[in-house]
């Protein structure tokens, strides 16, 4: 009877020890994250003004949550402990205190490391000091590490990132992990368990869909990054999302370029994290990040990655199953030229074949409502029509009746 009521209480200990680490990131995590705009000029200023901007500006009640520190927050050096030095010129009132801050604005705290021995930019890595490292991250109180890729040779993807999501459990602090090793090692088959978010490819770039050769590698516009790998949308989902990058939306794109980004990455399911200047946002930029309407397809609680359903000439339509049998659906203009757009519902029949949904027009009738234009416009009886100029996009829900 004892030994049984001991495994009872082990089995319950047990249960409840891995609970703590599930449910991070049941949506796609949101947030902002320092490196598309200021590289490794960072500093405890920078960082509190734009944790304070998040709550001003309506951002948080958006959703975004996440103050996520990028490479460059440490000293060149560990200390003699072989712990992590926060750059005390960076960060003068120590990170503790930063933390302490951005955590009573009712946010959340990110920093970042790498798997290697150092990190992309040079700083101290994580190789040979996971759990020091982790333990060093709980004490901090963080919520959200993001873990690199750089020197990491002689060492296996799948392997180091399970070091440091173990270390990481056994800090006991539950602490979204996201995985940045740039989908080289094809993370979506192996990391459900080990990480909350995985990077499916190299950087980012502000642009449509260029690639902007560096000296060894390439960043990417958006929409190369989106349509860069073809059978992983099955992947993705509650607790373990895609993450198609870090947004460059308010970075110099124009208006109708920042409006395709966001939708796709809400089509997407992507982690939303953005990497704009908030101290000199545009209305426009706010506007795109903070649209409900959009964000309610992107957070969307079955966490289905949407999907290319077909691309007319440049053209290209998606779809993403919302629940209550509601559809997401966004027609981009990958063209230079307006198009017009004469899509008559009747003649489709939409196909998730991972998801085993799917929708026939001929027989289902929905309301639709214009998710950037925040109207109700007819109903798919009737054939939508509309005018798309160069790299805009058009956003529907489509409301099953
Ligand atoms: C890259 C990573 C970027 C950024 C940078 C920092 O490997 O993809 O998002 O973190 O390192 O050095």
């Amino acid at each position: 009877m004892k030994i049984q009521i001991n495994i009872f209480f082990c089995l319950l200990f047990l249960n409840s020890f891995s609970q703590k680490y599930r449910d991070l990131a049941i949506t796609p995590p949101m947030g902002w994250n320092t490196w598309n705009t200021f590289e490794t000029s960072i500093d405890e200023k920078l960082i509190k003004e734009t944790a304070d901007i998040m709550v001003s500006s309506g951002m948080k009640d958006a959703g975004y949550t996440y103050i996520v520190l990028d490479d460059g927050w440490m000293t060149m050096e560990r200390d003699k402990n072989g712990d992590l030095v926060p750059d005390p010129k960076k960060f003068p009132s120590g990170m503790k205190a930063l933390i302490d801050y951005v955590h009573s604005k009712g946010l959340k705290f990110g920093l970042y490391n790498c798997a290697g021995i150092k990190t992309c930019a040079g700083y101290p890595g994580t190789r040979g000091y996971e759990y020091q490292d982790a333990r060093f991250y709980a004490g901090l109180e963080i919520d959200f590490l993001k873990y690199d890729w750089c020197n990491t040779e002689g060492i296996t993807a799948k392997e180091a990132y399970t070091t440091m999501s173990d270390a990481l459990k056994k800090a006991g602090r539950p602490i979204v992990f996201s995985l940045c090793e740039w989908g080289d090692n094809q993370p979506w088959n192996w990391a459900e368990p080990v990480g909350n978010l995985w990077r499916i490819s190299g950087d980012i770039y502000p642009c449509y869909d260029c690639e902007f050769k560096h000296d060894t590698w390439s960043s990417w516009g958006f929409f190369k990054i989106a349509e860069m790998h073809k059978n992983i949308r099955q992947f993705s989902g509650p607790d373990h999302w895609n993450d198609f990058d870090m947004m460059e939306v308010g970075n110099g794109m124009t208006f109708e370029e920042d409006k395709s980004h966001f939708a796709l990455w809400c089509m997407l399911a992507s982690p939303l994290i953005a990497g704009n200047d908030f101290r000199n946002m545009s209305k426009e930029t706010l506007s795109i990040l903070t649209n409900k309407e959009l964000l309610s397809i992107n957070q969307d609680t079955l966490g289905i990655q949407g999907f290319k359903y077909r691309e007319e000439e440049e053209l290209s339509i998606w779809f993403k199953p919302l629940q209550n049998g509601n559809w997401a659906v966004s027609f981009f203009n990958k063209s230079n030229k307006e198009i017009k757009i004469d899509f008559d519902w009747k003649k489709h029949h939409v196909i998730d074949d991972i998801n085993n949904l799917e929708t026939s027009f001929n027989t289902i009738k929905y309301d639709i409502r214009d998710v950037w234009q925040h109207k109700d416009l007819k109903s798919t009886k009737e054939s939508f029509k509309a005018v798309l100029a160069s790299h805009d996009v058009i956003t529907l829900i489509l409301k099953r009746k």
